[in-house]
């Protein structure tokens, strides 16, 4: 496939996502010896409900065929990080929100780039010259669950451009573009320039596209920005927000949307959009 600034693609963002994967601390911090009681509970609920579907739906031996061949092409197209973001960490991350205090999280998906570029506020996140897409101002504060303003806070930012692609996931996209490290001010304050994201779509292409297609789905996520919000001593928060009235907001393919993580902009009278969003961080 060519990749001219007039047919942009996601081409290889599969296989991205899990070479990226692999390099983070998330995929060696799960090296850990586990409990086999744990263990045995978890993979046997998972064989159950694989077992219990194929009785309840008299799956044949065609059908058990064809699973295997689209099993090992997930894995051969790297698609498994992209799979099981859409699909399966929205769970994951409503266990991990029943002990969570302060604004609420969303999943991280399979786009996150540490080691961005940092930015004291006011930032512009770093854009081509000819960046399309709506301009968006989105300010407001960090906070402890105590209400005291967070200064030196970190919004680490990442978002789909007006295409709903992803920089190092899609080949004519610059690196960096449309993500930073933004610190928040002496009040606990931070302003970020940057563009309205659009929808994303999973790429077609691939086998996760092509169960989508099968299955009679859409394969679309509503526009959202990417948040990792840190302070000292407070705990971090990764979560995603969205825009009122989006596309797809009802019905997110990997179900990750939340009614506190909804946007609400305004325009200007200039063409430029802007928002507050106020983040709230537990101590721990
Ligand atoms: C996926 C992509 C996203 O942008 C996201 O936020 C979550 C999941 C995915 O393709 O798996
Ligand atoms: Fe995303």
């Amino acid at each position: 496939m060519t990749t001219t600034e007039e047919s942009p693609t996601a081409s290889g963002s599969g296989s991205n996502a899990t070479a990226n994967f692999q390099a983070t601390r998330t995929y060696r911090a799960g090296q850990r010896t586990a409990d086999p009681e744990r263990v045995s509970a978890v993979v046997s609920a998972v064989l159950d409900g694989i077992n219990r579907a194929v009785l309840d739906h008299e799956v044949t031996y065609d059908e058990f065929q064809a699973v295997k061949q689209w099993l090992i092409e997930v894995g051969e197209g790297g698609e498994w990080p992209l799979f099981l973001d859409v699909f399966v960490e929205h769970s994951v991350e409503e266990v991990a929100a029943r002990s969570q205090d302060g604004t609420k999280g969303s999943i991280l998906g399979p786009y996150y780039l540490p080691g961005q570029a940092r930015l004291d506020t006011p930032a512009s996140l770093p854009q081509r010259p000819d960046e399309r897409g709506t301009p968006l101002v989105f300010s407001g504060r960090v906070e402890g669950t105590d209400g005291a303003p967070l200064p030196g806070a970190e919004l680490d930012i990442w978002q789909a451009d007006e295409q709903g692609y992803y920089s190092g996931f899609a080949p004519h996209l610059p690196d960096g573009n449309l993500r930073g490290v933004v610190v928040t001010d002496d009040h606990g304050c931070f302003e970020i320039h940057t563009i309205e994201p659009a929808p994303y779509q999973i790429p077609t292409d691939g086998p996760t596209g092509k169960m989508i297609e099968a299955a009679g789905w859409h394969p679309w996520r509503p526009a959202h920005l990417h948040l990792l919000v840190s302070a000292p001593g407070h705990r971090t928060i990764t979560t995603q927000l969205y825009f009122r009235g989006g596309q797809w907001i009802d019905s997110d393919v990997a179900r990750a949307t939340k009614p506190e993580l909804i946007l609400d902009p305004s325009d200007t009278g200039d063409g430029t959009r802007s928002v507050e969003y106020h983040f709230v961080l537990e101590q721990g």
